[in-house]
């Protein structure tokens, strides 16, 4: 996946509600680390693919990306979102 091309697809698409890896909606489901591993379904057995089903399905108030993104943006992300968490968004 391009973490590259995930940062921009993140800018444009996610940043308005999570900028720096937070949750402008709802504070306690951020993309950190601790948050992924204990909010997302399935995040602890595939990282990349649990962040990609979420982006393409949304969830509560999260908008679902399917027909929006298309399969490699939402990879890229996915990748993106991952390698920021593994970082602490610093
Ligand atoms: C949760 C990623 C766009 C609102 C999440 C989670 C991920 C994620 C991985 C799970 C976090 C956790 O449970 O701790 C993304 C990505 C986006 C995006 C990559 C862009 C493609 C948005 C937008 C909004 C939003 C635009 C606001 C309109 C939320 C909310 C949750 C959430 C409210 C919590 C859902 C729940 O568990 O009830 N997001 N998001 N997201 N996101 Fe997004």
């Amino acid at each position: 996946a391009d973490v590259a091309h995930g940062a921009q697809i993140f800018s444009a698409n996610c940043a308005a509600c999570h900028m720096g890896g937070g949750n402008v909606v709802n504070a306690e489901r951020t993309l950190k680390a601790d948050a992924l591993s204990a909010y997302l379904a399935d995040y602890n057995a595939d990282h990349e693919a649990a962040i990609a089903h979420q982006v393409t399905n949304g969830k509560n108030a999260m908008p679902a990306f399917l027909g929006k993104l298309n399969d490699t943006d939402i990879a890229d992300v996915a990748a993106y979102v991952e390698d920021m968490a593994s970082k602490g968004w610093a």
